[in-house]
C-alpha cells in the first residue's frame, strides 16, 4: 500500500452557504467579531454563480467564507443544520482561550438575543460537570441566520498516541483549574472505535 503522505497539520477554514448575506454579514462582524478581507458579489467573479465574502478571526486571510447567491435565489433551511437529516456540515467551531472567555461570550449572546440551543456543557464521560459526550471540550452551541449550526468552545483534549487517551497530566491540571480536586476523577477509558 503506498505510504500516507505527513498527516494534515491542522483543519482550517470552512466556507459555508446562507441565504441572505445582509443578514449574515451582521452576524458575523457584529455579534461574532469576524473582520471582512474582502467580498465579491455574485456576477462579479468569471465562471462563478456565487458571491464570497471572505472574512478572518485570526491573522491569516480568511476563516470562515460566506458562500451567497443573489437575495431570493436560496431560501434558508427552516430547521437548523444542526437538527437538520440534510447531508452536509452539521456544525462547525470557533476555539477561545478558557472557561472565562467562553463565559464572556455566553453573557455576549444572551445580551443579544441569540439562542443558545445548548450548553454551556463540558462534553465529558468522567469530568464532575460533564454530560456524558466526548472530547472534553466546553462548549455552547448556536446558530447563525441561515441555520448553520456553531460551537464556541474551550478545552479539547490532548490525547496520548500510545494508549489513544486523553492525555492524563492535561485531564488533572484541568479538574484543577475547574476548582474540582484533581485525584478525585479519572480521565475516561479509551473510546470504541469499531
Ligand atoms: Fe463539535
Amino acid at each position: 500500500m503506498a505510504k500516507i503522505p505527513p498527516k494534515f497539520v491542522g483543519l482550517q477554514h470552512i466556507a459555508i452557504k446562507v441565504h441572505d448575506i445582509e443578514l449574515a454579514r451582521r452576524f458575523y462582524t457584529e455579534i461574532l467579531g469576524f473582520t471582512i478581507t474582502e467580498n465579491y458579489k455574485p456576477g462579479e467573479i468569471p465562471d462563478f454563480p456565487f458571491g464570497l465574502c471572505f472574512m478572518r478571526c485570526t491573522e491569516l486571510h480568511h476563516d470562515v467564507n460566506l458562500v451567497y447567491w443573489p437575495k431570493g435565489e436560496v431560501n434558508s433551511e427552516e430547521q437548523r443544520s444542526f437538527d437538520s437529516i440534510q447531508v452536509g456540515v452539521h456544525h462547525f467551531a470557533l476555539q477561545v482561550e478558557n472557561r472565562n472567555v467562553l463565559e464572556e461570550w455566553k453573557s455576549h449572546l444572551e445580551s443579544n438575543e441569540i439562542e443558545i440551543f445548548y450548553g454551556p456543557a463540558i462534553h465529558s464521560p468522567t469530568h464532575p460537570e460533564g454530560d456524558g459526550l466526548w472530547g472534553e471540550n466546553h462548549a455552547l452551541y448556536i446558530s447563525d441566520p441561515s441555520g448553520n449550526s456553531i460551537e464556541i468552545f474551550c478545552d479539547m483534549a490532548p490525547m496520548d498516541p500510545y494508549t489513544n487517551r486523553v492525555n492524563e497530566k492535561w485531564f488533572r491540571d484541568r479538574l484543577s483549574r475547574d476548582g474540582h480536586n484533581p485525584i478525585d476523577y479519572d480521565p475516561p477509558q479509551a473510546g470504541k472505535i469499531d
